[in-house]
């Protein structure tokens, strides 16, 4: 098996075009796997009948858990390796407050695992509601934390510290006893619990990881997502103080998560395409090495000498900063990709997504998700198919 995997590899091509993947509603939904994901991302890796290899990305707006471990479970479920490189969540653009903030109260996920995040994007002080339940339960009457969680959750004075901004980072599984305390905060005097600011003009930024208003799980309707909680929030604030309520969403459909995604794609195509193609007889990347040095045949030295012809080559190497945070020198060799095949299920932010800011992006939308077939969708994709193998069929064969 091993031997014709490597026949295949060894006589790929790489596309000069790239998909860009929703996960919820088109590879997963909730706990399970959609059927037809795991042989759309074979045929991508090179299983078709043109013998290419397609590169792509995913763009998720969930979060909850560290890219690392996110992309390992990916890895599992679509029996495919799937690379922190080449992927981003709602709460990935997230990384660039660091600095502007000293603490910050993370709202969302299951457990710890939202404070984790946050600590591994660099943020110094991360609290949670937990925290603020355990300094004072009567923050919110009817929520008691079990003994897991107010063991889990820090001992810390809130009379006494400055909340500088909140992010939700997941989707809140307390609404009620959350938005007690994101609006409590809101309204405070510098973001202090039990304060109250007169003018509404004191309290901690907020920042939500996206703003879906619905998502697409294992049951047969959407549900309500961290957009709806957005819309309860800035409802009672406004309800509450009269004002409207200044908030930030980044994912789908957001310009940032745009231009991250573009980023992203850009080093992780250069980075495909190092790590198959390589014909580099002195490289001594280990990568590169993993899928062993390949006799360059007639027509892949075409390719190459195609790709790096005077007219792409940019001398200079430009840094780009990875999911990780971490930067990478990239060197512009391989032209950007002609076409960027999105498949999304959600109208309002995957369409809108792919239709909005790039004209080389290809918007397909799925019938596996959020969007119901026979409805008119809020947002005209290019293309509409059943399920996310058939996208990638279309959109390969579209190209040959
Ligand atoms: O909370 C997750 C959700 O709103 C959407 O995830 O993968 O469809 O962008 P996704
Ligand atoms: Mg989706």
């Amino acid at each position: 098996l091993e031997s014709s995997t490597e026949e295949v590899i060894s006589h790929n091509r790489y596309a000069n075009y790239a998909f860009a993947f929703d996960i919820d509603g088109v590879l997963l939904k909730g706990a399970d796997v959609i059927p037809q994901a795991p042989e759309a991302m074979r045929m991508l890796n090179g299983e078709n009948e043109y013998n290419i290899r397609v590169p792509y990305i995913f763009v998720t707006n969930g979060s909850g858990l560290t890219e690392e471990v996110r992309c390992k479970n990916l890895s599992k479920m679509l029996e495919t390796e799937v690379n922190p490189g080449q992927f981003i969540q709602g709460s990935t653009p997230m990384r660039s407050l660091v600095e502007k903030y000293d603490t910050v109260l993370v709202v969302g996920g299951v457990g710890e695992a939202c404070r984790k995040v946050a600590e591994e994007y660099g943020f110094k002080n991360v609290v949670t509601p937990g925290d603020i339940l355990k300094w004072n339960p009567n923050v919110s009457p009817f929520r008691k934390l079990t003994e897991e969680e107010y063991n889990a959750s820090r001992t810390l004075d809130f009379s006494k510290i400055a909340i500088g901004a909140i992010l939700v980072f997941a989707d809140s599984r307390e609404w009620a006893s959350d938005q007690q305390i994101i609006l409590e905060l809101l309204m405070s005097k510098n973001g202090v619990m039990g304060t109250e600011s007169k003018q509404f003009n004191e309290g901690p930024d907020i920042f939500f990881a996206h703003d879906d208003f619905v998502w697409s799980t294992n049951y047969n309707l959407s549900r309500y997502g961290m957009g709806a909680l957005q819309v309860c929030i800035s409802a009672l604030y406004q309800a509450h103080t009269g004002k409207e309520l200044n908030v930030t969403k980044f994912g789908k459909p957001n310009k940032e998560t745009f231009n991250f995604a573009n980023s992203i794609l850009k080093s992780w195509r250069q980075d495909a395409y190092e790590t198959h193609f390589c014909n580099d007889k002195d490289c001594e990347d280990e990568d590169h090495a993993k899928n062993g040095k390949k006799e360059e045949s007639a027509s892949d030295k075409k390719l190459r000498e195609a790709e790096n012809n005077e007219d792409t080559v940019v001398a200079k190497a430009e840094e780009t900063t990875n999911a990780d945070g971490s930067k990478t020198e990239v060197f512009d060799l391989l032209p950007a990709a002609q076409t960027v095949y999105f498949v999304g299920d959600t109208p309002e932010s995957d369409i809108r997504f792919a239709n909005t800011f790039d004209k080389t992006w290809y918007s397909i939308l799925v019938k596996t998700g959020v969007y119901q077939d026979g409805t008119e969708p809020a947002y005209k994709p290019k293309k509409i198919v059943d399920n996310v193998l058939e996208a990638v069929k279309f959109a390969i064969h579209r190209e040959h």
